[in-house]
């Protein structure tokens, strides 16, 4: 199984969730193939040849980072050749939730799950069960709030990134069962 996943990261901590889900993805599958792509570099055959694609993106002025965004226009060929209907989606985000409402994180992450059904892909949630949903969860997928009550910038901790690998995990395993049923 081809693994993508993509991201933008300024400072880090969306990278380091990225290599948690990527960690996590690469564990849950014997055969997986995974690829971690920063979203200035990514090319749309990249995205063509996935089986499984994760988008995350920091939390920038309320929404997802510009960058983010502009790879997810620049699909637009892929959108009119249905390049990316049927592959598995995840999504994650990492932002400071200054404000006690998660700083736009909700509309960060429903923008990415809703732009990744625009393709037709096969979106998946973080259901609460699976270990570190508490720190690093949320129903449309894994979240790390990475700074202090004031708002001043911390790394990401330990625990949003066991959210991340069971993310990963979880997503990858859904990816499988619609393998296995295809063969
Ligand atoms: C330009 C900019 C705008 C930001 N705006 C928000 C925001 O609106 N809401 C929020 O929760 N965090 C916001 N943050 C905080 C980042 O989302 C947070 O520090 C994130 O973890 C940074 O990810 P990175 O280390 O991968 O770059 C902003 C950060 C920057 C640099």
């Amino acid at each position: 199984m081809k693994i993508l996943v993509l991201y933008h990261s300024d400072y880090g901590n969306t990278e380091k969730m990225a290599q948690a889900i990527a960690k996590g993805a690469q564990a849950a599958v014997d055969d997986a193939h995974c690829q971690l792509i920063q979203v200035e570099d990514a090319k749309l055959d990249d995205l063509v040849a996935a089986d499984l694609i994760f988008l995350g993106s920091p939390v920038h002025m309320g929404t997802m980072a510009w960058k983010v965004k502009k790879l997810i226009d620049d699909c637009g060929k892929l959108w009119m050749e249905n390049a990316l209907a049927g592959k598995v989606a995840g999504i994650f985000a990492t932002g400071g939730g200054l404000g006690n409402a998660g700083g736009g994180v909700e509309l960060t992450l429903i923008s990415l799950f809703a732009n990744a059904l625009e393709h037709g892909m096969i979106a998946v949630g973080f259901p609460k069960n699976l270990p570190g949903y508490a720190d690093g969860g949320l129903h449309w997928g894994a979240y790390a709030r990475c700074a202090n009550a004031e708002g001043m910038p911390q790394p990401i901790s330990d625990a949003a990134l066991v959210a991340g690998r069971s993310y990963g995990a979880h997503v990858a395993e859904v990816a499988l069962r619609f393998a296995n049923n295809t063969e």
